[in-house]
């Protein structure tokens, strides 16, 4: 799944006979959905051009650490703060060295050295210059200091001959990210509050009957387990009959009411709140005090139904605009036209629409497949995973726009 969506990235190019290749990352990284900041070595400006990075990106690209300008005194430590992952592709054996050493004598390893964010590399080089005691040490050194490494592959060498030592392809790279992206648990939502609500709500007929529906509450569970992972402090609303998810205050409750009085309780301290409850519209008008027998002279049972409240609407209503909320539309037919209007009509700043009438994906699957809606941009299509991925990449996506905004 190549999914960079808004992540910050900022790509190292060295001097490498496969910098061409850097420009073709560039571009996978930019469709890919990534921000992509460019920083050229002096060396790599003699293969490809600052101009091609440029047009590339819209943006300047950092060549030169004494460039300063007025806006931006310090561009080296700004691009280090700004990335969400750095990858230096290709990474020459001098580039491999500085950062093992700590040098700090150009733009691209004193940005290096500035960055905290996840550092990727992809060396390319002569396979002598790659099996060189020396280079391989520094590959030992980087590794034990955290650095991923894009192993470079065995194939035909710009000197003639075949050897190890080749850039890794462009759409491997990408992949790399995302799968990094996909699977770990940096921590985006470190002291952020997080209220989820899950399952179907339970609407009592008499003390032993109840109107339900067939959300299972595990899309609501993924979600909580997600944010909890990416360090977010975590309260779980449930109806469903799942065990208490370690590490996260959960609150039992059965009906709509309930679960609007604790949502509502809990929603002004709450800085990401996600409706992933399937709540009833309609309730028993009244709740038979015992149990409602069957009559031998009855042919029907009339039930009058009444709304139930609106919970997502009524938050979105209560919603300050440093709070994010997250509804979800689980539609059969239709389904953008319905969530879209959904998404204008509830106040809420995300909609993720499924549709349910897939039977490999939305309740009760281990699957799901979501398009997140938001008012200022285009429809995003999260390709379908688990409900445990799908729920990482969707508060990905949140952490990634509270950070923006
Ligand atoms: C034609 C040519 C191709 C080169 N290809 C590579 C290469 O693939 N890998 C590498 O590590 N160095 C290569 N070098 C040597 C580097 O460009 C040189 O070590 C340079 O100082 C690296 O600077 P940088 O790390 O700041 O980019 C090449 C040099 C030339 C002239």
């Amino acid at each position: 799944m190549k999914n960079l969506n808004g992540m910050h990235i900022t790509l190292y190019v060295s001097g490498s006979i496969a910098a061409y290749k850097s420009a073709v990352l560039c571009r996978l990284l930019i469709k890919a959905g990534a921000d992509v900041q460019v920083v050229l070595t002096a060396a790599a400006a003699q293969f490809v051009t600052p101009l091609t990075f440029q047009t590339l990106t819209q943006r300047p690209v950092l060549t030169d650490l004494f460039s300063a300008t007025s806006e931006d005194p310090i561009k080296h430590i700004s691009v280090a703060d700004w990335t969400d992952i750095a990858i230096v592709a290709p990474a020459s054996a001098d580039l491999l060295a500085k950062m093992a050493h700590g040098l700090a004598d150009d733009a691209a390893s004193s940005t290096l050295l500035a960055t905290v964010a996840p550092k990727f590399v992809a060396p390319a080089m002569n396979s002598h210059m790659w099996q060189n005691p020396a280079t391989q040490r520094n590959v030992a050194q980087l590794r034990a200091d955290g650095v991923h490494f894009i192993d470079p592959g065995v194939g035909f060498l710009a000197e003639g001959y075949s050897g190890s030592g080749r850039l890794a392809e462009p759409e491997a790279i990408v992949d790399a990210l995302s799968d990094f992206i996909r699977t770990s648990g940096q921590q985006l939502l470190a002291g952020r509050t997080v209220l989820v609500s899950a399952g179907g709500t339970r609407e009592a007929i008499d003390p032993v009957r109840y109107i339900g529906n067939r959300s299972s509450g595990k899309m609501g569970y993924a979600l909580a387990r997600a944010a909890r992972a990416l360090g977010a402090q975590v309260t779980l609303v449930t109806t469903a009959p799942l065990p208490d998810p370690s590490g996260i205050a959960t609150v039992r409750v059965e009906s709509a009411a309930q679960m609007q009085q604790e949502m509502t309780d809990r929603f002004a301290t709450s800085d990401i709140t996600l409706m992933a409850a399937a709540v009833a519209d309609f309730a028993p008008a009244e709740v038979a005090k015992h149990k409602i027998k069957k009559q031998p002279d009855t042919t029907g049972l009339d039930l009058q139904l009444q709304k139930t409240p609106d919970i997502l609407a009524s938050l979105g209503k209560r919603k300050r605009s440093d709070q994010f909320l997250l509804g979800f539309a689980a539609e059969t037919d239709d389904l953008l036209k319905n969530a879209s209007a959904k998404l204008a009509a509830k106040g809420a700043d995300m909609f993720a629409a499924n549709d349910v009438s897939n039977p490999a994906i939305g309740f009760g699957s281990d699957n799901n497949r979501v398009t997140l809606l938001t008012k200022d941009e285009d429809p995003l299509q999260l390709e379908t995973a688990s409900k445990d991925d799908l729920a990482l990449n969707i508060l990905k996506q949140i952490a990634i726009k509270l950070r923006d905004n």
